[in-house]
């Protein structure tokens, strides 16, 4: 595996690959590997000649009371992962590398941004977008890995795709989870060991809500409250957002209908977690 921080390199590599008609499979990631990131990782090994992992933490897609500066990083640990994973590059650029004259331009997403975390984050999807459009135009990948934990992330760089016209396929891939249903995260280990007893009620919750869709019931407020009174009764997390949304268009229910996603934000002390179930 080949380590590189420079753009100009990274183009370089990717067009000798691109020459000799070799496909290229890329997993854009903010680093602190876990499981699923090898996931995603192994997928795009099985799928593309070659495969570059990219390890960013985006400054742009922070806000300014937001976990940019305690957000976990451990290089060494990801490098060792990503070798274990035969990746062949791994992209690892600076911030100066990124934005050397500051985001001078960025892409702003219209849509699908004023539900779930687009409404507790304002310009999150908006620094995602930009810092895609940038990895996508270095990488010129033909398949793009996400995982569907981040399920609004998804359907935002979908948009992206199929309004700027990136020849580039997103392969959306399942949430990978603890054994007791807790979504992995880079962030979970910023849960103190309460909290990480507690944390996988948000999974039950929405197990919960599907049994009650599987019996019949198809109202969103009902469901939604069902899910609240379960976290709030198990664990001292704050609830940001419990929502029903068509998916992938992310648009309110009156009720349960064709295919849909129920999310959840809940905030422990240190940490926000998502998860979700999309059904079809
Ligand atoms: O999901 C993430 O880790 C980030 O939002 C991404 C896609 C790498 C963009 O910075």
């Amino acid at each position: 595996m080949r380590v590189i921080t420079t753009i100009k390199e990274m183009q370089n590599e990717v067009l000798k690959h691109k020459r000799l008609g070799q496909s290229i499979g890329f997993v854009p990631t903010m680093g602190f590997l876990h499981e699923g990131h090898l996931t995603l990782i192994s997928k795009a090994r099985k799928e593309n000649d070659i495969v570059v992992l990219s390890i960013f933490v985006n400054p742009l897609q922070f806000g300014p009371k937001e976990d940019f500066s305690t957000y976990p990083r451990d290089f060494d640990r990801d490098c060792a992962l990503a070798e274990g994973e035969k990746v062949d590059y791994l992209f690892y650029p600076s911030v100066d590398e990124m934005y050397p004259q500051g985001p001078s331009v960025k892409v702003v997403v219209q849509e699908r941004t004023d539900v779930l975390c687009g409404k507790s984050r304002p310009g999150h999807f908006d620094g995602v977008a930009t810092v895609i459009t940038k990895l996508f135009h270095i990488i010129s990948p033909e398949k793009a890995y996400f995982g569907k934990k981040d399920a609004q992330q998804v359907a935002v760089i979908e948009g992206l795709i199929t309004d700027f016209n990136f020849p580039i396929q997103l392969i959306p891939v399942d949430i990978v989870r603890e054994e007791d249903g807790l979504a992995k995260s880079s962030r979970n280990v910023n849960l103190s060991p309460e909290e990480r007893k507690q944390a996988p009620v948000i999974y039950r919750s929405l197990e919960n809500a599907k049994r009650a869709i599987n019996d019949g019931e198809n109202n969103p407020v009902v469901l939604t409250s069902l899910i609240k009174e379960m976290i709030t009764g198990e664990s001292n997390g704050q609830i940001d957002y419990v929502e029903i949304l068509s998916y992938p268009q992310l648009r309110p229910l009156e009720k349960i209908d064709g295919s849909f996603i129920i999310a959840i934000a809940v905030k422990f002390s240190k940490v926000r977690l998502i998860d979700n179930i999309i059904i079809q």
